[in-house]
């Protein structure tokens, strides 16, 4: 079923084509120079600029098949309020006009459904690990409406807290590739930042005093700090040492043999190659899509709005947006 994807839901206007889980077409339009500036996502200029985009956008990516999609899938949240308004309002004039159902999809759960673009969605029940610039949570998969979460951040999601330490460190915005390219010929052992709640017993994250650490650190050491690149590196280390070694702690807890990494932080290289190491290790297989199907994509919610489709799930035309929309309810 050719099934037509709408993304808005924080500062990429994004349609994509989607045939069964084949790609036609994936047009991404991000607004990451809009708000460079600010250093974070501005949510009134997020939402003026999907107004501009998302027809043209649309249109590129209807461009790509001749036939009419028989879907309309939408992110209805969770994210910013004015910018999911804009992506549901134009999924819902669509699916009107062609007289075909919509249906609504849940921004982080598709995350999780971004390797089936790649024919490699593991089988039910898998763990999943969405790590992006909003969230930062475990979840156990078992169906596309039945999943649970095991843990999550109890503050900052963990692309906000690379974003907030480069920011802090000068680096500029977004901060998370530039932290990974840095690191990659840096120290990580050169500043020991602490590894919070890795002894906590639960797959529970906190990263904010990670943050405060790095703050403190710079302006204790002044000039005798450590290369900028070390203590990238080193806050890296300290971010990913508790994140991979919970979710393999889950996966075995849990009794998972398939891991699926996702969100725009699931580009990182470190992250990617120390999770590979690690699931390896303990027998575990572990599957990342490319990285623009990491980072927020309409193709993605086209694959888990079909499959919601499947199980039955229609959206009226009166859907509502979900800015605090829990993942798995
Ligand atoms: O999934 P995404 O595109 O948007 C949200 O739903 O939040 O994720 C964006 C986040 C940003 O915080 C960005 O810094 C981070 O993903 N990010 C990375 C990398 N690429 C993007 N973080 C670490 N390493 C990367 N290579
Ligand atoms: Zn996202």
């Amino acid at each position: 079923m050719l099934t037509l994807g709408v993304e808005t839901s924080c500062d990429e206007s994004s349609a994509a084509l989607v045939d069964g889980d084949r790609m036609l077409s994936n047009v991404i339009a991000s607004q990451v120079d809009l708000h460079a500036a600010y250093g974070g996502v501005v949510p009134e200029i997020a939402a003026r600029a999907h107004v501009e985009a998302i027809v043209p956008v649309l249109g590129e990516a209807l461009s790509a098949a001749a036939g009419r999609p028989g879907l309309v899938a939408v992110t209805v949240g969770p994210g910013l309020v004015g910018s999911l308004v804009v992506g549901v309002s134009v999924a819902k004039g669509l699916a009107w006009s062609w007289d075909v159902p919509m249906v609504a999809v849940n921004h982080v759960e598709a995350h999780a459904f971004a390797p089936a673009l790649e024919g490699r969605l593991p089988a039910f029940p898998f763990l999943a690990l969405v790590v992006s610039g909003g969230h930062t949570l475990l979840a156990e998969v078992r169906g596309v409406s039945d999943m649970e979460v095991l843990g999550r951040t109890l503050d900052d999601a963990l692309g906000e807290a690379y974003d907030k330490v480069a920011k802090l460190l000068g680096l500029g915005y977004p901060g998370g590739p530039v932290i990974d390219g840095l690191s990659a010929d840096a120290d990580p052992r050169a500043v020991l930042f602490p590894r919070a709640m890795i002894g906590s017993g639960d797959l529970n994250f906190s990263l904010s005093g990670l943050k405060t650490a790095v703050s403190r650190y710079v302006k204790q050491a002044g000039s005798g700090a450590a290369p900028v690149a070390d203590i990238a590196a080193s806050f890296q280390a300290a971010a990913l040492d508790v994140v991979v070694r919970k979710t393999v702690a889950a996966a075995l807890e849990r009794g998972l043999r398939d891991v699926v990494l996702g969100g725009g932080v699931a580009c990182n290289r470190k992250l990617r190659s120390w999770l590979a190491e690690e699931c390896a290790a303990q027998g575990l297989r572990l599957v990342f899509p490319s990285p623009e199907l990491c980072t927020d994509n309409a193709a993605m919610v086209a694959a888990l709005g079909h499959r919601r489709f499947l199980e039955g799930f229609r959206s009226g035309l009166d859907q509502d947006v979900y800015p605090g929309l829990a993942f798995g309810s």
